[in-house]
């Protein structure tokens, strides 16, 4: 397709006319990400629910002068899960790590899937706090040993164990049940300390690439109004391991 993606750094104090330029260019839409994720909101004509649920949007889609604003990293990240580990989060008891942006995005997410629990721990009890507005499935824990023995799904949203392979979110003395499925949404290192422990006791594990890589083809299935068909899912992911992106 005759496309182009371009990357732009943006000062916060440019943020509006960045908006309305790539409005006014007639750009098909954009990608936008941290920080501006929240700030980017008041631009926007419509939401989609999730872009409302998690108030945040990762996607801008353009069409006849209105905006529209999503956020496929919510869509991508339960896509990815299914591609890799041939089903969601349905019926699943979840223990989420963090309480950040992520966090909210793939809280959403893994509601929406219908998860039946969804336990939220993170550094700063407060924090996590605000993610029982969304659901009363959210329980917020002071300890993860309160649960980890029995959820079927554990997610890492925290930034620990990133660009570091010493360092992990859950302490060393856990062990995963083989029947446990474990998600990092790191990808660098490809392999976390988390998910090398998770694999190494029998779990599932995988890393944060296929949730990039999914919020990417939902976007660009938005921008275009096409479904990617799988043969063409895997020319991109064969040329993405040519590349030495992906293992
Ligand atoms: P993002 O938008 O990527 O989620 P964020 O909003 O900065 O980024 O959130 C980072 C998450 O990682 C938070 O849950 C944070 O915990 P706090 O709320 O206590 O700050 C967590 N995190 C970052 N560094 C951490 C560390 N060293 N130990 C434990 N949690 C950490």
């Amino acid at each position: 397709m005759d496309n182009v993606y371009l990357c732009f750094n943006i000062e916060k104090d440019n943020l509006k006319d960045a908006f309305y330029g790539l409005k006014a260019l007639g750009v098909e839409g954009f990608n936008v990400t941290m920080p501006y994720k929240e700030d980017v909101m008041e631009f926007i004509d419509t939401f989609s629910k999730e872009a409302r649920g998690i108030s945040a949007v990762n996607t801008v889609y353009i069409d006849g002068g209105k905006t529209y604003g999503h956020n496929t990293d919510a869509t991508g990240f339960i896509r990815g899960l299914k591609e890799e580990s041939s089903k969601g989060a349905r019926g699943d008891t979840v223990l989420l790590l963090g309480a950040g942006g992520a966090a909210k995005a793939l809280a959403y997410s893994l509601l929406e899937d219908k998860c039946k629990k969804l336990y939220v721990y993170n550094r700063t009890y407060e924090r996590a706090l605000k993610l029982k507005e969304l659901d009363p499935r959210v329980e917020v824990i002071g300890e993860v040993s309160q649960v980890i023995d029995y959820v079927d799904l554990i997610v890492n949203t925290t930034s620990v164990g990133m660009d570091d392979l010493s360092k992990s979110p859950l302490p060393d003395s856990i062990d995963f049940k083989s029947k446990q499925r474990l998600v990092d949404i790191i990808y660098k290192p490809w392999d976390t300390k988390l998910m090398l422990k998770a694999r190494a006791d029998g779990a599932f594990s995988l890393n944060g690439f296929p949730m990039l890589f999914w919020q990417a083809v939902e976007a660009y299935e938005l921008w275009n109004g096409i479904t990617i068909e799988k043969v063409q899912i895997d020319e991109i992911r064969g040329i993405l391991k040519e590349k030495g992106i992906i293992k």
